[in-house]
């Protein structure tokens, strides 16, 4: 599906809710609230988007579509936190330097982040008829393994993959796999999250229990959920546009001509990609986006600008570089890569 496809869909308006936004980065730091509350540093690094009540440690039971005075999400009333890790480009020499986040076409202006869907239906199917129970305070979960590293393992999961971008709009082919090859544009990490839930906990020991995939097919072919799973929920999907372009210089490159993005967890293969997700949607905003009708657009939330989502941000809670050439990628001094 190509952005000016999504655009000139957004014009028509038809039944039911696919949200799509950009939001900005609200800080690179080496901290987890999810998989490691209260630990900083946590193991590695993340770029974290979404409301300012992002801390360390996160308590469940505090709402934080309530305490969030801001949020770099598009959709102002949307203060949930999204992360992932970070990439990072290995030269020749050894040296390691952090790879910049561009916007995706349609929020030029916005500083780094990801876009954000929650899809009630796959994403080529305009219609998006089916209904689905968003998430509530206190949801939390988490989609991938930052130790895979293997096509084999990965296949536990669906469609954690990355599109190498000839352009900002190239949509395909996605590969599960880092590319092997320069992207002239960039490289898209795609994060797509199970969709069916248990229907009773917020969240589980591995922050993936309570949710599974379809039993048959896919949640794009309207697949249905298993029993133990019976709560179809919105897809929820971020894409993250890294601007490998300035380091596609080949005399950069590995003599042995492999590629060299490494994931900050020190994944070179892209098996260990994953997302997290703190659901802070303010009071009934996002059941009430799905059920209305909204494609893109939607008049039933309240939106900001870019310009006032680029102003909100935390404050780094780990001290360290990150910026500029670095010998190591932060916290992993005792990894051989
Ligand atoms: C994190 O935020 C909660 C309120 O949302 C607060 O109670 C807690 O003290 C904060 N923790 C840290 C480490 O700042
Ligand atoms: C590696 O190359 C970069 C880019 O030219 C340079 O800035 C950096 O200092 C080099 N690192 C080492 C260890 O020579």
């Amino acid at each position: 599906m190509h952005t000016q496809s999504l655009v000139a869909l957004a014009l028509a308006s038809p039944a039911a809710a696919l949200l799509r936004f950009g939001c900005s980065q609200l800080v690179v730091d080496r901290i987890d609230p999810l998989v490691n509350p209260g630990v900083a540093p946590s193991p590695h690094l993340h770029q974290i988007i979404g409301g300012n009540s992002l801390n360390i440690s996160m308590d469940p039971k505090v709402d934080i579509g309530e305490t969030a005075t801001c949020t770099t999400c598009q959709f102002s009333e949307d203060f949930s936190n999204y992360w992932t890790a970070v990439l990072f480009f290995q030269h020749r020499n050894g040296s390691f330097h952090r790879v910049p986040i561009i916007p995706n076409a349609g929020f030029e202006g916005s500083k780094g982040g990801m876009t954000v869907y929650y899809m009630q239906d796959g994403l080529a199917n305009y219609a998006q008829t089916s209904k689905v129970t968003a998430f509530r305070q206190g949801f939390r979960q988490l989609v991938g393994e930052a130790m895979y590293r293997s096509k084999k393992d990965a296949q536990r999961f669906r469609q954690l993959t990355y599109t190498c971008l000839e352009t900002i709009g190239t949509r395909f082919p996605e590969t599960m796999n880092l590319p092997t090859t320069p992207c002239k544009t960039g490289i898209m990490a795609n994060v797509r999250f199970p969709t069916c839930w248990d229907g009773k906990n917020l969240d589980s020991p591995d922050h993936m229990s309570h949710m599974a995939y379809p039993e048959q097919g896919t949640f794009e072919s309207g697949g249905p959920c298993p029993a133990s799973h019976p709560v179809r929920v919105p897809q929820l999907m971020y894409e993250t546009i890294w601007d490998t372009s300035k380091f596609n210089d080949q005399s950069w490159w590995p003599e042995d001509g492999k590629q060299p993005f490494v994931w900050s967890m020190g994944d070179k293969t892209g098996y260990g990609t994953h997302g997290d997700y703190i659901f802070g949607w303010k009071g009934d905003s996002l059941q009430r986006a799905m059920d209305s009708p909204c494609y893109v657009n939607c008049p039933t939330l309240k939106t900001q600008s870019i310009n006032t989502m680029n102003k909100c941000a935390v404050q780094r809670t780990v001290e360290e570089d990150i910026d500029g050439w670095l010998d190591h990628i932060p916290g992993l001094e005792h990894l051989e890569l």
